[in-house]
């Protein structure tokens, strides 16, 4: 495993853990950060885990790029800037685009660049005690590089322009509430119920579980009849990359009644 100086990585089993580690910066996204990030995924990729699962160390879960190394100081480098910009939106696409399934652990401050990145990821623990914002206007800017998109794409209109404009902060309880956050639950719970969320995946299929959300995110855009082309398309692919697992193992046990799909998930054979 690689060494990293900006973030914690550790890769066991189904589940990659990475750990934001600047906590004296409350764990604002550095260059360094970001090329950590870029290396790491390679190495994440590799493992085909099926889950990864982001947070902070100490009392922040990210407060943002950081202003003065990914601003202020490279401002009239437009060369420097281009090379943080391109590590800094690659690894954010490539979190966006990943197989595994992706869960932020938001433990505390959670602004800017962090509500990007929890807006990317697909499911949200967040901390009731957590504090959010888009602050950016705050600085005279609005909020950018991807940021405004995960804002339109995880709250409604009218809550998605109050907090843009005004730079309001809301706790990790309200983030449930307008949907930004999957779960809230008090800081003291986070890990529990992070845990509790990562069993719930692990015991799936590795390629289901990655078709499953590329499937989500594509039909997104799409009417009706397309979706059922492209969803059946799909499907005859999971079907045909799980060796008909589905059928050929899991239904053919629900015949023999050995368990109910309703509640249970079945051992997968071939997708494991
Ligand atoms: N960029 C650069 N440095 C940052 C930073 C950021 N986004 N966020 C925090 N830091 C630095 C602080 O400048 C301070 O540095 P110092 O020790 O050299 O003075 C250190 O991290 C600790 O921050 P501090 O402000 O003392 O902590 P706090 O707990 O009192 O406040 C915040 C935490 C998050 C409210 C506050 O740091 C803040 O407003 N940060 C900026 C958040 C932001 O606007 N992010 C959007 C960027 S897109």
């Amino acid at each position: 495993m690689g060494t990293y100086n900006a973030i914690e990585l550790s890769i066991e089993g189904d589940v990659a853990r990475v750990n934001f580690n600047r906590p004296e910066k409350r764990n604002c996204m550095s260059p360094e950060l970001h090329r950590n990030m870029y290396e790491a995924l390679d190495e994440i990729e590799a493992a085909k885990v099926k889950v990864i699962v982001i947070t902070g160390n100490g009392p922040s879960f990210c407060a943002g790029m950081d202003l003065e190394q990914c601003f202020l100081e490279p401002f009239d480098k437009p060369e420097l800037m281009a090379e943080i910009n391109h590590y800094a939106f690659g690894w954010f696409t490539r979190i966006k685009k990943s197989k595994a399934v992706t869960i932020g652990k938001v433990n505390g401050y959670c602004f800017g660049g962090g509500m990007a990145l929890a807006g990317v990821l697909d499911i949200v623990v967040a901390a009731d005690e957590s504090l959010w914002g888009l602050s950016e206007v705050n600085f005279g800017i609005f909020p950018g590089g991807g940021t405004t998109w995960t804002v339109c794409n995880n709250m409604n209109r009218k809550k998605g322009i109050h907090y843009s404009v005004s730079g309001e902060t809301f706790t990790g309880k309200q983030a449930e509430e307008f949907g930004y956050a999957t779960f809230a639950v008090p800081l003291a719970e986070l890990d529990a119920k992070t845990e509790e969320v990562i069993g719930k995946l692990t015991n799936k299929g590795r390629i289901v579980l990655g078709k499953t959300k590329e499937v989500y995110e594509k039909v997104l855009g799409m009417d009706f009849e397309e979706a059922i082309d492209y969803e059946m398309a799909k499907f005859w692919e999971l079907s045909r990359e799980t060796n008909d697992d589905w059928v050929r193992t899991a239904l053919a046990s629900f015949k023999r009644r050995e368990f109910k799909p309703g509640t249970q998930a079945y051992t997968l054979v071939n997708d494991v």
